[in-house]
């Protein structure tokens, strides 16, 4: 089984991952986690060029492609052999992300990124996708010290990559789970908990 977590930024999605992992870990039941962009020597280093904020020359398809190219490189090093094993890999963002952001609020549109990832994802898709929905205004977001080129974005463009999100979910098969953050974090795990064993995803 094959889970992504995505949202806007600030929504507590560390966390969450954090206290599924912790679940997961007191209940005996193995998992691989990744996060995007990242979590290969190359996807770290691909990650770097992305989000450094001083460079702003970067093109928003130079973007898409270099999230895509670290994509590749996590799909062909850990996700599909970690799949073909048989085993659980939870995914800290992955092509939702870059529908929403490059997608949508980059304006590049969602068909070319999916031609762009199509590729890279190599057949890997999630089966299950829980998708913190809060809105960029609602969230924790201001109270975070801003320092790489995707956080230092205007609060418009931010609201573009909810709308973009929402967008998506809205046309799709059914494979996003819409999680309302509640205030007291354990609350919002159980739900994440209570999803993912609905779905037969973990036990
Ligand atoms: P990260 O620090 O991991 O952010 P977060 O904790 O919010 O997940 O940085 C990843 C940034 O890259 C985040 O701003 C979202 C953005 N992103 C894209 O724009 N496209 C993508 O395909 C991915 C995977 C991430």
């Amino acid at each position: 089984m094959f889970v992504s977590f995505e949202g806007c930024e600030g929504v507590g999605k560390s966390t969450q991952l954090k206290l599924l992992k912790d679940y997961l870990e007191a209940t005996g039941q193995h998992a691989v986690y990744v996060r995007e962009p990242g979590s290969t020597e190359i996807s770290e280093q691909i990650r770097k060029v992305i989000l450094n904020p001083q460079n702003t020359a970067m093109t928003d398809m130079t973007e898409a492609l270099l999230y895509a190219a670290s994509r590749a490189q996590l799909v062909r090093e850990v996700i599909k052999p970690a799949l073909e094993r048989g085993e659980l890999v939870v995914c800290d963002r992955y092509v939702d992300s870059s529908i929403a952001y490059q997608g949508y609020a980059r304006g590049l549109g969602a068909d070319t990124i999916k031609q762009i990832n199509a590729p890279a994802m190599d057949g890997c898709l999630p089966d299950v996708t829980i998708f913190l929905d809060l809105r960029p205004s609602q969230s924790w977001r201001t109270f975070k010290i801003q320092d790489d080129r995707m956080e230092l974005e205007s609060s418009a463009f931010h609201d573009k990559v909810y709308e973009g999100y929402i967008s998506e979910i809205e046309t799709s098969n059914g494979r996003f789970v819409r999680i309302k953050p509640d205030f007291d974090r354990n609350v919002t795990s159980q739900r994440i908990i209570d999803a993912l064993r609905e779905r037969g995803a973990i036990k």
